[in-house]
């Protein structure tokens, strides 16, 4: 380019190619790398899921998550305390079932006195300002794992999602302040809307799982929720193929359009374009879900030494904000506010 000065015959270098532009300059130093840094992680912008379940001062592990535990709702309340003192701005509930309560239409979702419901409430009044989070799916109640009402070896649409908005009206009455269902029903995320807005509920808002989805990386949360014994076959039915990108647009294109104020990507990391394309596509709030799999992935090779964890946990958190997320659902939650704050 003509700022470039002429070089003194001979002289070959990188500049010769590059101009006077030389990429590495930036990087030499801690001070000047922070100072050109372009996406940051905070503590704002982590969603904390956590797992709960009967009892009193109940504190199961998770197999397959090393580090995540069921919790009993004194307990959740405990962590909730911790996640509100670190800054964490949200949880999100998931319930491990007694299975004597569940049935082939999954209906204990619709009982106020539910774990989630309670969980809600216990969590809400020991600490109000944080916000929950619930998902207003079936699986956790159904005798089979999937998500929606099992009939002929098909999971009804319709009757399901009357269903779900039937259990957000409840969630919300309980004191959930997000409802997220992950259910990828079609019309879910408008019969939500109605029922809460008839319901008095205009205030609570919708995270949508617009784009969820069939994948291998859910593996360790169906233990964690009691379904991994109980699904009988897959949910690609319903859950979006994960060969398709111009599809997941579309649903959240229709989710948008039926009044969500969020939108989520799960899984997350191997969904990285998804992110990437919804933000550019709609700038909406958007959300990612490192889930079970992912979380369990890093922790194992971190355990075995073959990755250094932490610094991998942190790479993958802010690969997403640079992807386009305004927040991450992740069960590093609590362990990265720590290690925000220090
Ligand atoms: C089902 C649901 C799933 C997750 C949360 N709710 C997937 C499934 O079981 O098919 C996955 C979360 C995770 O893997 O962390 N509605």
């Amino acid at each position: 380019n003509k700022f470039t000065p002429a070089k003194p015959a001979g002289a070959r270098s990188v500049d010769d190619v590059t101009g006077s532009r030389r990429l590495r300059r930036m990087r030499k130093a801690d001070w000047s790398r922070r100072l050109v840094q372009e996406n940051r992680l905070s503590v704002d912008d982590l969603i904390w899921p956590i797992f709960v379940v009967e009892g009193r001062n109940v504190r199961e592990p998770i197999a397959a998550m090393p580090g995540v535990f069921r919790l009993s709702v004194d307990l959740a309340v405990k962590e909730a305390e911790r996640a509100a003192k670190l800054g964490i701005p949200a949880l999100a509930t998931f319930p491990n079932v007694d299975l004597g309560l569940r049935d082939q239409t999954g209906s204990h979702i619709l009982d106020p006195e539910n774990i989630i419901n309670r969980a809600t409430r216990a969590i809400k009044e020991a600490v109000p300002e944080i916000g929950i989070i619930t998902d207003a799916a079936l699986d956790p109640f159904t005798s089979h794992g999937h998500d929606g009402i099992l009939r002929d070896g098909i999971i009804v649409n319709d009757e399901t999602v009357e269903q779900v908005a039937a259990a957000a009206v409840i969630q919300a009455a309980a004191g959930a302040d997000i409802i997220a269902p992950s259910d990828m029903m079609d019309g879910r995320i408008g019969a939500i809307r109605d029922a809460l807005d008839a319901n008095g509920f205009q205030d609570v808002a919708i995270m949508s799982y617009a784009t969820k989805f069939a994948s291998a990386f859910y593996g360790p949360y169906r233990e964690a929720v009691g379904t991994a014994g109980l699904l009988k076959g897959d949910k690609k039915t319903y859950y979006i193929d994960h060969a398709n990108s111009d599809e997941a647009v579309r649903e959240a294109e229709q989710d948008i359009a039926e009044g969500a104020d969020m939108l989520m990507v799960k899984p997350g990391l191997p969904y990285l374009d998804i992110i990437r394309r919804l933000k550019d596509e709609f700038q909406m709030p958007t959300f990612a879900y490192q889930v079970s799999g992912e979380y369990s992935m890093i922790k194992a090779a971190g355990a075995n030494g073959w990755i250094d964890g932490e610094k991998a946990m942190l790479e993958s958190l802010l690969a997403f904000k640079r992807a386009g997320c305004d927040g991450i659902l992740t069960y590093f939650a609590p362990e990265v506010a720590e290690m925000l704050k220090g």
